[in-house]
């Protein structure tokens, strides 16, 4: 068993179009502790995003693996990724991407449902988180009736209600302003501290970086120590 909840080895990853094709990752390795926070900054258009991606089994690799929990995610079903995506990761992303249709709460339980939670349970569970983002009072508002901090922080309990070993976020805080940004950070740390959930955070602000384990520069195709 790897030491790794989270590990790639010689990952690449190159886009096709009819005229060009576009090199974004070569050869990227990468090991994520249990507990550790690490940052990866660059450029625009250097590839965090689909690096996450990778991470996450969102999209596959052109060549190269991913291990999540010491399985090769490209050499199992469909489901069992699926199951061992619901399992051991939780997502955050810049623009949230919650179910606008439906209440915070509903947002929260939704991973657990799919990885077939009793219902009761998951509302029991996806309350206390809700509690632990400061958010007991706002349970039943939809999404459209909530400030962005507050939704960047519904977010965060969606992505920690299953205590997953290793969250992946891509600006977490990234359409918040300065203060608010600060603010949900905190949070974010302090849960993350707490859960000894280990992050691999994406981010252009490098105040969040600085506080992260380790830095990671993503520069032509290459993942390099800062
Ligand atoms: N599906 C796709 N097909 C073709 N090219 C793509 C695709 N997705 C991304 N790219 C290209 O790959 C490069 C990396 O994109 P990516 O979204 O990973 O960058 P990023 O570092 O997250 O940028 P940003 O900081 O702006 O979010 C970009 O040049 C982008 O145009
Ligand atoms: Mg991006």
């Amino acid at each position: 068993m790897s030491d790794y909840i989270l590990e790639c080895v010689a990952l690449s990853k190159t886009y096709h179009d009819a005229y060009s094709k576009i090199e974004v990752l070569n050869h990227i390795d990468l090991q994520v502790k249990p507990g550790e926070l690490i940052a990866i900054v660059g450029h625009s258009g250097s590839g965090k995003s689909t690096l996450l991606h990778l991470l996450g089994g969102l999209d596959k690799p052109s060549s190269g693996q991913v291990m999540l929990s010491g399985k090769n995610l490209s050499s199992v079903t469909e489901k069992e990724k699926c199951r061992l995506r619901n399992q051991y990761l939780g997502f955050v992303y810049q623009f949230h991407h919650l179910l606008p249709e439906f209440t915070a709460l509903e947002n929260v339980c939704m991973p657990l449902l799919i990885g077939h939670c009793p219902p009761k349970m998951a509302a029991l569970k996806a309350e206390h988180l809700l509690d632990l983002v400061g958010l007991k009072k706002r349970l039943q508002h939809k999404i459209g009736e909530l400030s962005g901090g507050e939704r960047q922080r519904v977010a965060i309990a969606r992505a920690l209600v299953t205590y997953p070993a290793c969250v992946l976020a891509d600006e977490p805080t990234g359409n918040l302003d300065t203060k608010n940004a600060d603010t949900v950070f905190k949070l974010f740390i302090e849960l993350q501290k707490t859960l000894q959930t280990s992050v691999v955070m994406v981010t252009h602000d490098m105040q969040i970086a600085s506080q992260a384990d380790r830095i990671l520069v993503l520069r032509e195709g290459r993942l390099e120590a800062s």
